[in-house]
């Protein structure tokens, strides 16, 4: 059975020839093919690092490539469909002279599936596309089938980190981890989510959502250890 389509559009506007050209020269030296993922993510960086991450959907890369610059020593991974953020993220990667950051143009369900068990040191879901209408819900990347991945492939202990300024699609998240057993929400006061995480950086689409006055909501949850 094919893959519902989960993303709109994963080509823009015409690259300009500087993107273009970053794109030709950089993504085959740090893009990632799927195929790679099965001896881990760690085998994607030369050395193994102290720790890594996924960020599914980073847009333009604004909060991969400030996490990467923060964090040397962390490995991150990208993974998002539309060409024109791959080529943003490129052009960071570039400016700071990031070594730290692998991406892949694609869909993050065939990362997670090809990633193995307990390889992850954090991921990261920051404002996944809203569907906010009731017929599009069923496109949303949250369903029991992503979070079951999402577990599998944390380490014990380790964490999936959410945003969303869509009240609805807080709700529609948290349902679904109560029937995630190997998830559990990090809340420790009612009013938790309204407060970013230590060393949030903000992203262009959280941006948008706070001029437009949509509440930012910020959910961490853990993996169990067994
Ligand atoms: C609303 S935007 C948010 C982008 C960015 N995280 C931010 O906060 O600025 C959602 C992003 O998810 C990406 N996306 C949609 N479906 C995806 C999928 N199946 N796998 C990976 N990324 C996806 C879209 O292309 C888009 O860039």
């Amino acid at each position: 059975m094919p893959r519902r389509q989960l993303y709109g559009r994963s080509k823009g506007k015409a690259l300009r020839a500087a993107q273009a050209e970053r794109i030709e020269t950089m993504l085959p030296a740090l893009a990632i093919d799927v195929g790679a993922l099965k001896d881990g993510p760690a085998a994607l960086f030369p050395a193994p690092p102290a720790q890594l991450m996924l960020e599914i959907g980073f847009g333009g890369g604004e909060h991969l490539a400030a996490m990467a610059k923060a964090h040397p020593e962390i490995g991150y991974f990208g993974v998002e469909p539309f060409l024109n953020g791959v080529a943003k993220l490129m052009a960071a990667i570039e400016t700071d002279h990031l070594t730290n950051i692998r991406a892949l143009r694609g869909d993050a369900r065939e990362v997670l599936a090809a990633l193995p068990d307990a390889s992850l040191d954090r991921i990261y879901l920051l404002y996944p596309d809203p569907w906010p209408k009731r017929r599009q819900r069923k496109r949303r990347i949250v369903d029991m089938l992503f979070l079951s991945e999402v577990a599998r492939v944390l380490k014990p202990g380790a964490e999936f980190r959410f945003a969303t300024d869509i009240d609805d699609y807080a709700g529609w998240t948290l349902a679904r981890i109560a029937q995630q057993e190997a998830l559990v929400w990090l809340a420790e006061r009612a009013d938790d989510w309204r407060l970013a995480w230590p060393e949030w950086h903000r992203t262009r689409y959280e941006e948008k959502a706070l001029r437009e006055g949509r509440t930012p909501g910020y959910f961490r949850f853990i993996k169990r250890s067994a």
